[in-house]
């Protein structure tokens, strides 16, 4: 099974500057324990946005760069390879960004783990955004803003509905 996890807000903006627009620790939390263990594929433009490996997964990283070394994390050179190692790793694999890898692998996913943050930001990467005719949401569970966490947020998870 292949899924994507994103924080997204209302515009479906995900982030600006190559950061992520918010602080949430429970969403780091949640991240943390959905994906610990599994292989994990990201953009190398998110790799550098995190600046190093995530413990306990298997760091799949895509670039077109044949210069670009980093320890710790396997660089592959386009998506399909990324999704061949990962599923010799694990039958779960999960797709943790960016835009431009999202965009790229929405279609050949199978479960979107969203965290919807009640905030409009200003942004320059979106999410491609989540077609209700083909996926269909099969839970969410919301959490308040406190002295940690600036905004509301809810976790939702989309099941997809029609194959492609
Ligand atoms: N809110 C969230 O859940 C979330 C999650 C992750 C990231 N983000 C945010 O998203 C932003 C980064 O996203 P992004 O769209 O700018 O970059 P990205 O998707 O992380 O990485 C893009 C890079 O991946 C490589 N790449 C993309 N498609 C490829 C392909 N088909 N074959 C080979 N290599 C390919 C290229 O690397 P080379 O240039 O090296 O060739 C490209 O520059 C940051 O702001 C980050 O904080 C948000």
């Amino acid at each position: 099974m292949v899924t994507i996890v994103v924080a997204m807000g209302f515009k479906n903006e995900i982030g600006a500057g190559n950061q992520l627009l918010w602080h949430l620790p429970k969403d780091l939390k949640h991240f943390k324990e959905i994906t610990s263990g599994h292989p994990i594929i990201m953009g190398r433009k998110t790799f550098e946005s995190i600046g190093k490996p995530l413990p306990n997964r298997t760091n799949i990283v895509i670039s077109r760069r044949n210069d670009w070394f980093q320890e710790g994390i396997l660089i592959v050179g386009s998506i399909k390879e990324a999704l061949k190692f990962a599923k010799k790793i694990d039958e779960n694999v999960f797709i943790i960004g960016g835009g431009d890898i999202y965009k790229q692998t929405l279609d050949a996913t199978d479960v979107l783990e969203v965290t919807r943050v009640n905030a409009e930001l200003k942004a320059d990467v979106f999410f491609p955004g989540i077609d209700p005719k083909i996926w269909l949401k099969t839970s969410e569970t919301c959490i308040g803003k406190d002295e940690k966490h600036a905004y509301d947020f809810c976790f939702e998870r989309w099941e997809r509905k029609v194959k492609l």
